[in-house]
């Protein structure tokens, strides 16, 4: 789709279809199946000779207007929404790659991707070398003949380590790669991966896309000769988006930029008090020119993100007992919503790491996660008055 407007107008705008009712706010198709005409129209749109919808689970139009918004805003070819962040991971490199493949993951990612890699992706005969995601020699030492995918998470979960997106890109474009990246963090209202040069796009729209914490799904963004297999992985594999939740997340996109930008100010805002705190040993925000990435996550991000993490003088105890003494912050894993989540990423999010797998990520037992909502951060800064 044309990109010829501005974020929030696109955001707004882009990728609307009105029926011939002329509803203003666009309509919920929620239909498993599409009629035809006659026999020969089913035939034409099941051969694909002729376009139109066939069946939800690989046509629905609620679900093609998140795509074609979000393809908009990321500025991608073509968008495949998914049921989850998680199948959209499992959709990309399941259409990507083949047997024998080798993959270089950063290892700084989410919990859960780790495990998809190592439990599941690798029965299949994938390989995968874990690097660190700011280490540009790591990748490129890991590179070998058959390296077909780098991944990367920037800003990462939950240590907020930004990567060189625009090096990274060149080194797996040198090595016959494509790089992948989970924009999940900052969101294209707050980060462009394909401008730096990024091939795929990864989101977990459960996260900022939906905004409010009410649905799960996912995007594999790129270019059509990539989307188109992994569109037909979809078709067959059946990790679909349901056009309820592609409705929500459609609506959500039309707020995204007021809302990051949100976010980012509130999440700068608790990070500079959080540093200035006696029991906070250290504050992991991509907008504190003390983080290790600074210029570069303010290079390539428009801010530092809705997400802050620190570690607190002490270990699990004190950890856990910061998050047992709030009463307005929820306790949860979920990240992006309206609402400010606490969580303690080393029994929650990343629990089912090992140690030593905790310990390479520098994910420590003193570490807490907070998402920053929308509620004005001085309630939040006096709901973390343990501190
Ligand atoms: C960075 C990142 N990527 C992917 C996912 C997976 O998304 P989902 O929970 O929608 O499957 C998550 C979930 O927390 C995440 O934080």
């Amino acid at each position: 789709m044309k990109n010829i407007k501005k974020f929030e107008t696109n955001s707004i705008r882009a990728g609307s279809i009105r029926s011939n009712e002329g509803e203003h706010s666009e309509a919920l198709y929620l239909t498993s199946s599409f009629i035809f005409e006659n026999a020969e129209q089913a035939a034409a749109r099941f051969a694909n000779t002729e376009e139109g919808n066939v069946y939800s689970r690989f046509t629905n139009p609620s679900v093609r207007m998140f795509e074609d918004r979000l393809a908009v805003l990321e500025g991608a070819e073509q968008c495949v929404a998914t049921s989850t962040g998680m199948s959209a991971i499992l959709a990309c490199v399941m259409s990507l790659c083949n047997t024998g493949d080798h993959i270089i993951v950063s290892k700084s990612v989410f919990g859960t991707t780790v495990k998809l890699f190592d439990n599941i992706l690798t029965k299949w005969g994938l390989n995968v070398t874990y690097v660190s995601l700011t280490k540009l020699s790591e990748w490129k030492s890991a590179v070998k003949p058959n390296t077909k995918l780098f991944f990367a998470e920037t800003p990462s979960n939950p240590l907020t380590e930004v990567c060189d997106i625009t090096s990274l890109s060149n080194l797996a474009h040198e090595s016959n790669s494509l790089l992948i990246v989970d924009n999940c963090f900052c969101t294209p209202a707050h980060q462009l991966p394909i401008k730096f040069g990024a091939d795929v796009i990864i989101h977990s729209a459960t996260k900022y896309l939906d905004g409010q914490g009410r649905c799960l799904g996912g995007a594999v963004l790129g270019k059509k000769t990539e989307m188109n297999l992994v569109a037909n992985f979809l078709r067959s594999a059946g990790t679909s988006m349901s056009p309820f939740n592609a409705w929500i997340f459609f609506k959500g996109l039309e707020t995204l930029k007021l809302r990051m930008d949100s976010h980012a100010e509130k999440a700068m805002d608790l990070s500079l008090w959080l540093d200035q705190q006696d029991s906070v040993a250290k504050v992991y925000y991509p907008g504190l020119p003390s983080h290790p990435q600074y210029d570069l996550a303010m290079k390539q991000q428009l801010s530092g993100g809705g997400i802050v993490s620190f570690e607190l003088i002490g270990n699990k105890k004190e950890a856990w007992d910061l998050i047992n003494s709030t009463k307005l912050i929820s306790i949860t894993a979920n990240l992006g919503d309206t609402r400010s989540t606490i969580t303690h990423p080393a029994t929650t999010t990343h629990s089912r790491l090992s140690q030593q797998e905790r310990d390479e990520s520098g994910i420590k037992d003193n570490l807490i996660r907070i998402a920053v909502g929308l509620e004005d951060i001085d309630d939040i800064k006096s709901d973390l008055t343990y501190l």
